[in-house]
């Protein structure tokens, strides 16, 4: 078991031992689910007030569930419903205030107030999406969403 023990101090020492915990669990490994096992485990972990953390991955055109901590989730989302498949088909970040807000947003858990989710992109490919919910609304503001876009850069090195 691996032991990080990330306090949230603040949020720029989170992000940053944030990756740098992501940076040494990845490193050398080569196997994409793996590695956003770990990841999703991590954030999990570290991030105050999450309800779900997780990967939907680019499967031929549409998002399909991968590693995730929380409840059990939606498995297939078409590329353009939902705050996942608009991330995913415009390849831009979502970062959601209130989802109840949001047009089309799917449902998984009753409890998700807030969501970002960042788009993973490798040489204009889309590998995944990172999937974060929580039960605040406007839990996520301008610097989680430079905090992951940074993790999901990290990221679309080793997925
Ligand atoms: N709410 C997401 C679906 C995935 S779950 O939050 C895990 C959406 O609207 O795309």
């Amino acid at each position: 078991m691996y032991d990080f023990k990330i306090a949230a101090a603040d949020k720029a020492t989170l992000y940053r031992d944030l990756l740098l915990a992501l940076e040494g669990l990845t490193t050398g490994e080569p196997d994409p689910i793996a590695n956003m096992a770990n990841a999703a485990a991590v954030i999990w972990e570290s991030v105050p007030d999450l309800n779900w953390a997780g990967f939907y991955r680019n499967v031929g055109g549409e998002l399909v569930l991968g590693p995730f901590q929380g409840r059990a989730a939606c498995i297939r989302i078409p590329f353009g419903k939902g705050v996942c498949g608009t991330a995913a088909a415009e390849q831009t970040v979502q970062r959601v205030d209130d989802v109840n807000a949001f047009p089309g947003h799917i449902a998984c858990d009753s409890a998700s107030q807030s969501e970002l989710v960042v788009p993973i992109v490798r040489d204009g490919h889309l590998i995944a999406v990172l999937d974060l919910d929580s039960p605040q609304k406007a839990r996520f503001d301008a610097e989680d969403e430079a905090g992951f876009k940074q993790l999901c850069e990290l990221l679309a090195r080793v997925l």
